[in-house]
């Protein structure tokens, strides 16, 4: 028999992964599980995307690159807008089912943590928030000590001829990157001498701004629907929110911005 759209989609088991638990159930409570769900299935894509931007990058492929760029970018912008409808709901509609939530919260999300490593944000205590042993620590710790896009921009400037300095090219993989005077100088003549690599630049510059508006619209988000109530997490909520805010990916791409 010929293959049919759901047999292809797996339509049947999809449609099946929405399970509310509140009494009921309570009405919102579907929108929530299907708003995570579909972040979940970005985070899926977004990383499947940065793995190959990665090898492309590494590879000189300068064209690919950008034209994966601009996928990620946007799907980042439909990351941030798909916000706007879970703040369709209210306090009140949240809180009826809030409790059934129980410890669980998207600071558990691991793809998230793939996606912050991936990105260069290597914080060794969101390793030790997974239990040792299992698949996904397994996976959080070979992600923990893999290259980040960062140090695969590093190998594109390398390999178009940049003086790249050794200590940036061998650096320690498990930690963010620091922001550095000597890179600086080379992004500097890059913006000046070469347009095409300057735009592999700017679209690092614009994820880095897209995670930053992300978290920022997450916040507002948490504050308009739980106030200042402590997360199912066990944070502080808001308040541990807002310490993730306004911190670059690649701070050298932002402090070559006053120098030009
Ligand atoms: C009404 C909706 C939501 C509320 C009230 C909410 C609340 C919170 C709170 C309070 C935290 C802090 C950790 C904690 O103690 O729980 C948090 C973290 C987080 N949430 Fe949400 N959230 C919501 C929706 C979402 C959605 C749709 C996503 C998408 C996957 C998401 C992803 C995350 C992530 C990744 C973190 C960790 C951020 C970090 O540690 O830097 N949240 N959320």
């Amino acid at each position: 028999m010929a293959l049919t759209y759901s047999e292809y989609l797996k339509i049947d088991g999809l449609l099946k992964l929405q399970e509310p638990r509140s009494d009921g159930p309570e009405h919102d409570e579907m929108l929530f599980i299907i708003t995570h769900q579909v972040y979940e299935l970005w985070f899926k894509q977004i990383i499947h995307e940065i793995d190959y931007l990665k090898l492309r990058l590494e590879a000189k492929e300068t064209a690919p690159a950008l034209n994966t760029f601009k996928r990620i970018l946007t799907i980042l912008k439909v990351l941030v807008a798909q916000l706007d409808i879970l703040e369709t709901m209210t306090p009140l509609e949240f809180l009826s089912f809030r409790e059934r939530l129980e410890t669980s919260s998207g600071f558990q999300s691991h793809q998230f943590r793939v996606l912050e490593y991936l990105l260069g944000n290597k914080s060794h205590q969101t390793l030790e928030n997974f239990k040792k042993g299992t698949p996904l620590h397994r996976e959080l710790d070979r992600r923990f000590r893999e290259r980040s896009l960062w140090d695969s921009f590093l190998r594109y400037l390398a390999n178009c001829g940049y003086d790249v300095p050794t200590f940036a090219l061998q650096r320690d993989l498990t930690t963010s990157v620091d922001a550095s005077e000597d890179i600086q100088t080379l992004l500097k003549s890059v913006y000046r001498e070469d347009f095409l690599v300057a735009s592999i630049c700017e679209r690092l510059v614009d994820l880095d701004e897209g995670m930053q508006e992300w978290r920022y619209r997450h916040l507002k988000m948490v504050e308009r629907t739980i106030g200042n109530k402590q997360g199912t997490g066990g944070s502080t909520g808001v308040d541990y929110l807002k310490g993730t805010l306004f911190k670059p990916l690649f701070p050298d791409l932002w402090a070559i911005r006053n120098e030009f």
